[in-house]
C-alpha cells in the first residue's frame, strides 16, 4: 500500500465525517490512505451472499422479500469480479455466512474462492424464526484460510465462536460479528455483499450504505 500525504477533508475511505482525520494535522500522512489507481490491500474477507432463499407458501417470507437473490455459482463470480479490484494477501482470512440448508453450497464457495474451510461461528439469537424441524435461533459463518492463515492472526486468545446478539433488518449482520473480525484477524478487511458502511472497511455490494 503505498502512503501519501493527505489533503482532505474527510476519510478518503468512508467520504464521512469519520473523526480519524480530526486527529491528524496538515502534514501528517493518514495510513489509510492509497492514491485512486492503486490496488488497495486486503488481508481479511468477509462475504453474505444473497443466497436463494425464496421461502415457501402462499405468503411471501423469503430473502426475495428484501433484495436479488444469487445461485452460488453466480455469487463466486461477482466476488471474484469484486476482488480483483484488491490485492488480497498470498495469507489471508475469510468469513463467509451461510445460510443453514446452503452450507454444502458455502463450503465450495469458499473452495471456489481459493480459501480452505477451518472452523465457523455461530450467530446466537434470542429468540426463535421459523422452521420446519427446529424454529431457526442461529446462524452460522463459514472461517477459512488461504496460505498460512496464522500470519494473519491476531495476538488476542480470547475469541469465541459465539456471537450472542440480537436480530436487526432481515439479514443484517450483528456489530458484534464485526468487532470479532477485527479481534481475530488483521485488516484491510473487505466485505462483499454488504448493506452497511464501517470505518476502515472497504463494502462492496449493490445496496452498501441503506442500512
Ligand atoms: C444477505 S444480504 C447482505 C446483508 C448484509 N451482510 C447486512 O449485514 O446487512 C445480500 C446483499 O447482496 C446484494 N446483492 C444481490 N445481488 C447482487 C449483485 N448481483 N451484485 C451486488 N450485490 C448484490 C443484495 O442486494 C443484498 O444487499
Amino acid at each position: 500500500m503505498s502512503v501519501e500525504r493527505f489533503e482532505r477533508d474527510n476519510c478518503w475511505h468512508c467520504s464521512l465525517d469519520c473523526g480519524r482525520i480530526a486527529e491528524l494535522s496538515a502534514h501528517e500522512v493518514c495510513p489509510e490512505f492509497v492514491s485512486g489507481d492503486e490496488l488497495r490491500s486486503v488481508s481479511t474477507i468477509v462475504a453474505d451472499p444473497p443466497w436463494l432463499e425464496r421461502g415457501g407458501g402462499r405468503i411471501q417470507r423469503g430473502a426475495d422479500k428484501h433484495y436479488s437473490l444469487l445461485s452460488a455459482d453466480a455469487s463466486v463470480l461477482v466476488m471474484q469480479e469484486w476482488m480483483k479490484s484488491y490485492e488480497i494477501a498470498e495469507n489471508a482470512h475469510m468469513y463467509l455466512w451461510v445460510t443453514n440448508n446452503h452450507l454444502e453450497d458455502g463450503l465450495k464457495v469458499m473452495r471456489d474462492l481459493g480459501f480452505r474451510y477451518i472452523t465457523n461461528i455461530c450467530w446466537v439469537k434470542p429468540s426463535f424464526g421459523l422452521g420446519y424441524y427446529f424454529r431457526g435461533q442461529h446462524e452460522l459463518c463459514l472461517f477459512g484460510v488461504r496460505g498460512r492463515g496464522s500470519q494473519v492472526k491476531t495476538d488476542d486468545n480470547g475469541v469465541s465462536s459465539i456471537v450472542k446478539a440480537s436480530k436487526r433488518k432481515h439479514s443484517q449482520k450483528p456489530d458484534e460479528f464485526y468487532d470479532l473480525v477485527e479481534r481475530r484477524s488483521a485488516g484491510g478487511y473487505l466485505y462483499m455483499f454488504s448493506r452497511s458502511e464501517r470505518v476502515g472497511w472497504y463494502m462492496e455490494g449493490d445496496e452498501v450504505g441503506v442500512l
